[in-house]
């Protein structure tokens, strides 16, 4: 019977542990601009170029991120997953990242200078 008890008692605890787990994460996700430098390799191909075009999905002018406000960067890419803001090759790249991986790339990109260029060398 005390055993029966106590691993109720357990269980109880390990759920509400879980549930604090998953509310400390969601409200403690920050920026961390030395990751996001490790994450930007599939953006250089199209942000890293000044003034470069992309031909697909259409001929369009890519936009410099380097020195762009972070929460505005953030709130870009969330509303590109979402699909609130659309366009499709930004979409695909927005879905594959966490919101970690956001938060980090917007960090990084907030850290550097329009000047920049976007690479990471710099
Ligand atoms: C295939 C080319 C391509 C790749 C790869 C790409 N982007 Fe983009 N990105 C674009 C284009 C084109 C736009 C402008 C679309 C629009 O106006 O909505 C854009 C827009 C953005 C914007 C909004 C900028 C603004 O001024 O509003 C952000 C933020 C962004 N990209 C971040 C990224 C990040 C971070 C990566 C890598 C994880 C990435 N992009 C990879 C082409 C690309």
């Amino acid at each position: 019977m005390n055993k029966f008890v106590g691993k109720h008692v357990v269980i109880a605890a390990m759920s509400v542990l879980a549930g604090l787990a998953s509310t400390v994460q969601a409200a403690d996700i920050i920026g961390n601009a030395k990751a996001g430098q490790g994450k930007v390799a599939m953006c250089i191909g199209c942000h890293g170029i000044p003034d470069y075009r992309t031909a697909y999905p259409e001929v369009y002018r890519v936009p410099m991120l380097g020195g762009q406000n972070q929460t505005y960067l953030e709130n870009a890419l969330h509303a590109y997953k979402k699909g609130d803001r659309h366009f499709e090759t930004m979409h695909a790249v927005a879905t594959s990242l966490s919101d970690q991986d956001i938060a980090d790339i917007a960090a990084y990109y907030a850290s550097q200078t329009s000047s920049s260029k976007n690479n990471p060398d710099k």
